[in-house]
């Protein structure tokens, strides 16, 4: 499988916390890679790190091949990573359909007009079947769920060759967490695009990822198909960790 990203020996501080220690991972062309872990284990971290908006203190980031220093967000788009973030980032004044296109109209489509750019955007919004009547009202008028789809509708679009998705279905109803589901899928199934999944729910880990990664003291502590895991052990492995510290008096919540 071609290698898409792959990060080496990744840490971040931020002051005195630790976010990551030492993080090494690798994404092949088509694959879509589940990244669990608790609360505060640096889930977000290592996607903002990836993505271009955090500088990592150590480590080194390949994409496809070439080492490669992330200079921005907009850096790491134009190498085609595309990123939904857990913190959303649309522009509450802005319509619909120009958060839609916000700061990538200019990278695939330099010539787009409103128009043009509302019947797009209504168009994939109908494709992936989320229920927005008007794309032309503003983004604050609309619920968290609404927020979360636009998110990721734009990021489906645009991305080419690696997409993160920090909980993109952490808002959604149950109706509309499976269409998103669904659109992963079908991204998969192009064959081109990689992707991170963050989501906290294991059965949906199981049904949409090739591989899943755990996260926890600021590594990587578990790397394993999918296929040749199961839900008893991704539970057992977070929980029995849990209980041991709690046992030990080592933390835990
Ligand atoms: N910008 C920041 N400044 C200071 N500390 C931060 C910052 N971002 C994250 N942290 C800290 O880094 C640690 C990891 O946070 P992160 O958001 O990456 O966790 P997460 O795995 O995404 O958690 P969750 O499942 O709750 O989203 C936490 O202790 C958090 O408080
Ligand atoms: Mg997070």
């Amino acid at each position: 499988m071609t290698e898409l990203l792959r990060a080496e020996h990744i840490s971040k501080r931020f002051g005195p916390v630790t976010a990551l220690r030492d993080v090494s991972l690798r994404l092949g062309r088509g694959e879509v890679l589940g990244l669990i872990g608790d609360n505060g284990a640096g889930k977000s971290t290592l996607i903002k790190t990836l993505c271009g908006f955090h500088r990592p203190d150590s480590g080194r980031i390949v994409v496809d091949g070439e080492e490669t220093t992330l200079r921005s967000v907009g850096h790491a788009r134009s190498l085609g990573i595309d990123t939904v973030y857990q913190d959303l980032a649309l522009v509450d004044q802005l319509s619909v359909y120009h958060n839609m296109f916000l700061n990538r109209e200019v990278v695939r489509w330099p010539f787009l007009r409103n128009r043009a750019m509302r019947k797009l955007a209504r168009q994939h919004l109908d494709e992936i079947g989320v229920d927005i009547p008007d794309v032309t009202v503003e983004v604050a008028r609309l619920s968290g769920g609404q927020r979360q789809a636009i998110a990721v509708a734009r990021s489906v679009y645009s991305a080419r060759r690696v997409l993160l998705l920090d909980e993109p279905l952490a808002a959604m109803g149950a109706k509309e967490g499976a269409q998103i589901l669904d659109l992963i899928a079908d991204l998969k199934a192009r064959g081109d695009i990689a992707m991170i999944l963050i989501v906290h729910n294991y059965a949906q880990v199981l049904d949409v990822c090739d591989r899943v990664n755990l996260l926890q003291h600021g590594t990587i502590t578990f790397d394993k198909p999918t296929a040749e895991t199961s839900l008893d052990e991704l539970t057992d492995l977070v929980v029995s960790e849990y209980r041991r510290r709690r046992a030990t008096g080592t933390g835990g919540r």
